[in-house]
Formats: C-alpha cells, structure tokens, sequence
C-alpha cells in the first residue's frame, strides 16, 4: 500500500498535486479542507461549528479533526493506498495518524514536503480569492492561516524527518515541474 501525506502552507498546492497523483498512481484522495467544506455546504453541526473557524483562519479542534479523519479512511476498505492532505497539521494529529493506521496494519510511505515562499503563496490564494468562492481566500484570513501554519504545522516536518520519510519539493515551477520532482520521490520508495 502506498500512503502519502502531503504537506505544505496554504496555496502551496496540495490539492493541485493530489489530483496529479490520483491520476497516475490511483489512490484516495482525503482532504480535511474539502471535507469540512462539504459539511459547511450540507449544513452539518460539524459544518456549522467549522465555518467561522475556518473563515478566520483558525483550526478545528485537534480531537474532532481526528474523529472525521479515522472514520473517513473507513469509507474505503479496498484503497490501494491515501493521499493524506491537510492532515495532519500539528504534532498530536501526526501521532494520532499514525496510530490510526497501525491499527489498520499500514503506515506512511512518504511525505512530501511542498515548499513555497510565502509572496508566492499570498500570491496565489488572492488569485483563486477571485473566482475560489472560499471564505479564507481573502488578505486578512490569508495572513492568520501563515501565521497558524508557521505556529503549528511547521514542527510537523520535523516529525517526518525523524522517521527519514520527509521529502521537500521545490513548489514554485510550474505544475507539472512540481509534479515529476514529486514522481521522483515517490517512485523511489515504491
Ligand atoms: P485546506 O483546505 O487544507 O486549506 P490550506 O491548507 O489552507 O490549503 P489550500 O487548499 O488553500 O491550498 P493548497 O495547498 O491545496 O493549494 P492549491 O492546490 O489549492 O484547509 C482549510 C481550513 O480548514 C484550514 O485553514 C482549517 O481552518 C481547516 N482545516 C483543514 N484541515 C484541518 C486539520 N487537519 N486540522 C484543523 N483544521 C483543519 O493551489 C492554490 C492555488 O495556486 C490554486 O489557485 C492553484 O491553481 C495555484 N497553483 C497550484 N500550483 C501552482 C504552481 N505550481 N504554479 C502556480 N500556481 C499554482
Ligand atoms: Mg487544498
């Protein structure tokens, strides 16, 4: 099984990549962002409860994002393998991950570090801002998802790289340059 997280700051392009990967090597593609959005759009208690928090910029509480991620990966018991994205995001979301998936037997094959300066990130989400509909896609929310990002999420690359698992992509080509340096990683522990 193959199972990847993908990592990176906002606007880095997880999702963009995600989707190339799908494409080419056939796995899940679990994102915690889009899950959450297609609660916020049915209307959930958890859509409700994340809307503000994500408009802000702020995360969901650690326990609760667990709780959807674990029950997630049971919706696809035949899954050659996951795409990890947006998840996990702090040091007891990594943890909890990997206990998750000893539990189930499997484990992460790599992470993949995508690394964007943070000019082209603000770039890059005022742009989609334009058309994206998302209420974070705006300067001021913008600005507290770096900040949270650097505050919280950061240490997590530390984590991967004590298992000799985390692999950093220069993420500022263009998409498919980002996408073979990725291939490169991936191919090589497959
Ligand atoms: P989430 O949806 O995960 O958002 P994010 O991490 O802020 O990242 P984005 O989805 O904005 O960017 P991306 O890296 O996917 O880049 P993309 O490919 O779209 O999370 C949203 C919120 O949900 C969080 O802030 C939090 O509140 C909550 N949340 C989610 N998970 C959570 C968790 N685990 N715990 C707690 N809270 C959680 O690309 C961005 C743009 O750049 C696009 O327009 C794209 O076309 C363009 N682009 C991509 N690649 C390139 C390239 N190579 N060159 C030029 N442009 C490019
Ligand atoms: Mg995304």
């Amino acid at each position: 099984m193959l199972n990847i997280v993908i990592f990176g700051a906002p606007g880095s392009g997880k999702g963009t990549q995600s989707d190339f990967i799908v494409k080419k090597y056939g796995l899940v593609h679990l994102s915690t962002g889009d899950i959450l959005r297609a609660e916020i759009a049915k209307g959930s208690e958890i859509g409700k409860m994340a809307d503000s928090l994500i408009s802000k910029g702020n995360f969901i509480p650690d326990d609760l994002m667990i709780n959807i991620l674990n029950a997630n990966i049971d919706l696809y018991p035949t899954a050659k393998g996951f795409i990890f994205d947006g998840f996990p995001r702090t040091l007891t979301q990594a943890e909890a991950l990997d206990s998750m998936l000893k539990k189930r037997n499997i484990k992460i094959s790599l992470m993949l570090n995508i690394d964007v300066q943070t000019n082209e990130l603000v770039k890059r989400l005022l742009e989609r801002g334009k058309t994206s509909g998302r209420s974070d896609d705006n300067l001021q929310t913008i600005h507290q998802r770096l900040q949270v990002y650097e505050a919280k999420t950061l240490p997590v690359i530390q984590f991967y790289d004590r298992q000799g698992k985390s692999n950093r992509i220069n993420g500022t080509g263009t998409m498919e340059e980002v996408f073979a340096e990725i291939c490169k990683a991936i191919d090589s522990v497959k």
